[in-house]
């Protein structure tokens, strides 16, 4: 086939791709299923790579994202990417609305939106082709996401109809209140820590340095606002329909209103409602909606005079305290938590409140048959803020707050400095021997697929499992037998154990659970002492005098080496033959040519990923940092290196070297 009918196919299929995502992320109503759509990308990925002169950055097969790790440019925002004022009151409504009928004396129309809460983006596009998503980082300079942001399905990458030359708009990306669940619920399995809302976690994968894996979190995007000289009314709702048959993600919600009692109304409707989103929303924002006549009203050094958001008060319900339950945590931590006569609040059932720990349950003078007000903010656990003492019974008296553990009956202290209460048994206590085993199994840790925390629970039931090293006994046969799990997954669960027996020493260490040795300080004590039985005999000032290793450390490593069980279940760990020591591979490459240098990474590199590049510091003695101060001695820069830390590296005189020179140093 000639070279220009390879190229039409090409294009055809990118087109007929970008138009059944549209249909599919935006429009919600998709034309083919599946599994047509997949042989057409499959089609097209295979022609991309058979004619790679014919490569578009902004191809549908180029949304999946890499595996490159990368870090952001800074980049400065052709207009600044202001926030807006806030009003909580209706009072606090009609100043704004007063504020601009003084400043225009002619009648307004206003637009009233949803308050996505999500994170905010500034999209640029030249000649219709998507160029750059920028964050608002300190509203002057943002990070270049691009590739992250590419991998939204609801952005698209080439513009339909007509469009400006050049504009931005800007928007907000957001998790859908479904997806978020499940994130949190796999990270749950996974023993990582959990998201406390939505926008965190939309923020945070946003900001994650691998583009394949922000593919995989679903991100969303509503656009609420176009910016650029050429838009194609004085109308910012007329805008809005334009940029939807441009192609974009418009909210369905947007309305005009004549008079402030209408956006009053638009606030009250979504104030009640709002729970039938299957996104979070946080309030409503109010704009004027003439261009001319925002223009007119300009800005404070802040934020619009022509726009402002309206806050939801945080849903707020009275309930009765039933009871007050505590929980033992993985680490022994008490969290006093209230039973509560089940209510409805912001469109789930509330039957449980976290009370944090005894001052909490102190200042607020709670008392068990007390009505108590339960709120839901930003956070997915609903807390108790207040009592209605009005309503209390004169008997009542303030609880008393428990001595002992629930789980195991030992005695619980609470240290000076410390807000909680904590059960030391940490051998004999169920939640946190079974906290421990999730731990060291987790994906950091030793990386054993295939048991979550129900498993460790049947097993720990079952007899099993009492302490980690009971793991590498575990015996197919015994898995079968369990309730839920099949003769594969048994199979699985026994070679994923087997498998960690190659898991090296310093995630060995890390997998130990031991207080403050998280995966950093793991490695710098291998990489020191080399082998675990030379780190069970250093002394405190040995340990103090590696770097990093500060006091509070050594003494937490001295009192794990001190206990009976810890020593017994090293040589447990060392009998089934797990890495209790560096390899020899690794002790080979150690040297101390980069002793006291603190270098900084920064951009992607040809030969090695930046995770390599960082343990290569390491085992030669160096020290990675992650911003440039005037204590770094070398920036190790590879493609991409973002311009504002050139600029800084220059100003303190760093030297900046490449991937190169780094291999030569450490050669
Ligand atoms: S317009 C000049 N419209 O809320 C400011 N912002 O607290 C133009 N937000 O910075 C912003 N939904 O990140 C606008 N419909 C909407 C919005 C919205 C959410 C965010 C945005 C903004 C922040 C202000």
């Amino acid at each position: 086939m000639d070279n220009s009918k390879i190229k039409n196919i090409i294009e055809n299929l990118r087109k007929e791709l970008e138009y059944h995502n549209h249909k599919y992320y935006v429009e919600a109503n998709p034309e083919i299923s599946d599994f047509d759509y997949d042989m057409k990308m499959k089609e097209l990925q295979k022609l991309e790579y058979e004619n790679p002169e014919f490569f578009d950055s902004n191809s549908p097969t180029q949304r999946v994202g890499s595996d490159i790790n990368e870090e952001f440019n800074q980049v400065k925002h052709k207009y600044d990417m202001l926030s807006l004022s806030n009003t909580y009151n209706e009072g606090e409504l009609r100043d704004f609305d007063n504020r601009v009928k003084k400043l225009i004396d002619e009648s307004i129309i206003y637009v009233c939106e949803l308050k996505f809460d999500g994170t905010a983006i500034g999209l640029s596009y030249k000649n219709g082709v998507f160029e750059k998503a920028v964050t608002r980082g300190d509203g002057v300079f943002g990070d270049d996401v691009s590739n992250n942001v590419k991998t939204i399905k609801s952005i698209p990458l080439k513009l339909k109809g007509d469009f400006p030359e050049e504009f931005e708009i800007r928007g907000e990306i957001f998790l859908p209140k479904k997806v978020f669940e499940y994130l949190n619920k796999e990270r749950e399995e996974l023993g990582e820590n959990q998201f406390a809302n939505a926008r965190n976690a939309a923020a945070g994968s946003l900001k994650m340095q691998n583009s394949a894996q922000v593919a995989k979190r679903k991100l969303d995007c509503y656009l609420y606002y176009p910016i650029g000289e050429n838009l194609p009314s004085d109308s910012h709702f007329e805008n809005l329909q334009h940029v939807k048959k441009w192609g974009f993600k418009i909210s369905e919600h947007v309305k005009k209103a004549n008079s402030i009692e209408d956006v009053l109304e638009y606030i009250n409707y979504w104030e009640k409602n709002r729970a039938k989103l299957d996104f979070d929303i946080d309030g409503i924002v109010i704009k004027v909606d003439s261009l001319s006549k925002q223009k007119q009203l300009g800005f404070t050094a802040k934020s619009p005079r022509w726009a402002i958001s309206y806050k939801f008060k945080a849903e707020r319900v009275s309930t009765k305290l039933l009871s007050i339950d505590y929980q033992v945590g993985r680490t022994g931590a008490i969290t006093p938590v209230a039973n509560l006569e089940p209510v409805l609040l912001a469109g789930t059932t509330v039957k449980r409140a976290s009370l944090h720990n005894a001052d909490q349950i102190e200042l607020l003078d709670i008392r068990v048959n007390d009505i108590v007000f339960v709120e839901k903010g930003g956070e997915i656990i609903p807390k108790i803020v207040a009592v209605d003492k009005t309503k209390r019974s004169e008997n009542s008296e303030k609880p008393g707050y428990i001595t002992r553990c629930p789980e195991c009956g030992s005695e619980l202290f609470r240290e000076e400095g410390e807000a909680k209460h904590y059960c030391k048994n940490e051998y004999n206590c169920p939640p946190q021997i079974k906290g421990k085993i999730e731990h060291f199994i987790s994906r950091k840790a030793m990386n054993i697929d295939g048991i979550g925390e129900e498993t460790i629970d049947l097993l720990y039931k079952e007899g099993l499992i009492n302490d980690i090293t009971d793991l590498y006994n575990l015996k197919q046969e015994q898995l079968v037998n369990l309730e839920r799990l099949g003769e594969k997954s048994a199979e699985n669960i026994i070679k994923s154990i087997e498998e960690s027996k190659k898991v090296g020493f310093s995630k060995v260490l890390y997998a130990l659970g031991i207080r403050y040795v998280g995966e950093t300080v793991a490695k710098k004590l291998s990489t020191h002492f080399k082998n675990i039985d030379n780190l069970q005999s250093a002394d405190f000032d040995q340990l103090i005098n590696v770097d990093e290793i500060g006091e509070k450390i050594a003494e937490s490593l001295i009192n794990f080496f001190s206990i009976e069980k810890n020593i017994y279940i090293i040589n447990e760990l060392k009998n089934n033959e797990l890495q209790m020591q560096l390899s020899d591979e690794v002790i080979s490459n150690h040297s101390e040519k980069l002793k006291n240098l603190s270098i900084v990474i920064s951009g992607t590199f040809e030969k090695y990923s930046r995770d390599e590049l960082k343990e290569m510091i390491t085992i030669n003695g160096g020290k990675n940092t992650g911003s440039i101060s005037n204590k770094t001695d070398y920036i190790l820069a590879g493609d991409k290196m973002g311009p504002s830390k050139l600029e800084k590296a220059e100003k303190l005189g760093i030297k900046i070297i490449s991937e190169d020179d780094f291999l030569d140093m450490i050669k």
